[in-house]
């Protein structure tokens, strides 16, 4: 069986700074990590040297679009004063990705921070948003023409209740600017991460689902669905919940972190967004898999999915896998392998492992082929 896609469909994959750039000396998680995490994450994938390499690879597996972030902390390491170096290693990375035909997906806060604004409470301070968008301002200036989707902040939800109200703010304040500066071309999105909430068995389950869905899939968005030009969906899993917040799984497949692989998911919450009117694009979606077992299939059975969703009339204009190479998983360190490409961290040599040919060749033709 052959499905198609709709004609200029982004095919690409997303990874995020601090997790493989390396050397983010003035990032919050390398100074002052989470007691939890298995961070700093030090040398990373180097990705910071080797770029032009990576980029190398993402053409060769026929992929025309990427999605990265910038470390805000690379280019205002202290408060008030940005580092000219730094603004120009983010327009070579960004010239570079043009001069191989490639989209670009930029988004400015993807969970780290400069130590200096961690120290005076990140999100959380009201002056974060001024902060924020301040940032924003100058890497609008400097990029706008190298940047084909502007992202503000990613996964808003995981931040406290104080910092979702200043994030929200604060996206609305940087959507109004851009859109004001900018000769009708930009765009500018969210990056949320939805979670597909089924209910276990009874009412009170159901209500649980309800309340749920309500907080962590629609209020952010629901607060800033007028300034938003698309969005940006990132899926890993469902979650079955048994009153009042107990996730009881079927678990039939699993990551190597344990994550219920459940594809269909994503059809669900694709159909939900329409309601939005706005394009979607898949900003996220992949799987911890170091042996490469489960890659495969999984992105076949989710690109089934959005292929459904599609045949619907969900407006969905791309694909990212995460990630485009192994990196640095946040609280789980190295161990997790997430990446299409896989990285040996003592001689950080990249491979591409068999499903990134086979996503390949998706990428290359618009279209999945299912075989019988
Ligand atoms: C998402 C994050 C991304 C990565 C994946 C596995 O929540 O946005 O940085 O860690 O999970």
């Amino acid at each position: 069986m052959i499905l198609k896609f709709p004609e200029k469909f982004l095919w690409g994959s997303a990874t995020s700074a601090y997790q493989v750039e390396g050397e983010n000396k003035f990032s919050d998680w390398e100074i002052n990590p989470p007691k939890n995490s298995k961070g700093p994450a030090g040398n990373a994938c180097d990705h910071y040297n080797r770029f032009e390499q990576d980029f190398d690879l993402l053409k060769i597996l026929n992929q025309n679009a990427y999605r990265f972030s910038i470390e805000w902390a690379r280019v205002e390491p202290k408060e008030g004063k940005f580092n000219k170096a730094e603004i120009e290693h983010y327009r070579k990375v960004l010239e570079s990705l043009k001069r191989r035909g490639i989209k670009t997906m930029v988004t400015l806060h993807h969970f780290t921070l400069p130590q200096w604004l961690s120290e005076k409470g990140g999100f959380s301070n009201k002056e974060s948003i001024q902060y924020f968008t301040r940032y924003a301002a100058k890497m609008f200036g400097e990029y706008k023409d190298l940047v084909d989707f502007w992202t503000t902040i990613n996964e808003p939800m995981v931040f406290s209740w104080h910092g979702v109200n200043n994030l929200i703010k604060a996206h609305k304040k940087v959507y109004r600017l851009f859109t004001a500066f900018g000769d009708g071309n930009i765009s500018v999105g969210i990056i949320k991460n939805d979670t597909y909430f089924e209910p276990y068995k009874n009412l009170l389950d159901k209500l649980s689902v309800r309340f749920l869905n309500w907080w962590q899939n629609e209020y952010f968005l629901n607060k800033i669905k007028n300034q938003t030009d698309f969005i940006g969906l990132n899926f890993y899993m469902r979650l079955r919940i048994r009153f009042p917040f107990k996730v009881k799984n079927e678990n039939k497949k699993v990551s190597d972190m344990g994550w219920e692989l459940y594809p269909e998911g994503i059809y669900y919450l694709l159909k939900d967004l329409q309601k939005y009117n706005k394009p979607i694009y898949i900003t996220e979606n992949g799987l911890a898999d170091a042996q490469d077992k489960n890659r495969k299939w999984y992105i076949g059975e989710i690109l089934k999915s959005v292929h459904n969703a599609i045949q619907e009339g969900v407006d969905i204009r791309g694909y990212f896998y995460w990630s485009l190479m192994d990196n640095f998983e946040w609280t789980d360190g190295y161990e997790p392998r997430f990446g299409l490409i896989e990285v040996d961290y003592k001689t950080l040599e990249r491979k591409p492992r068999p499903s990134a040919y086979f996503y390949s060749e998706t990428c290359k033709n618009n279209q999945l082929i299912i075989e019988d």
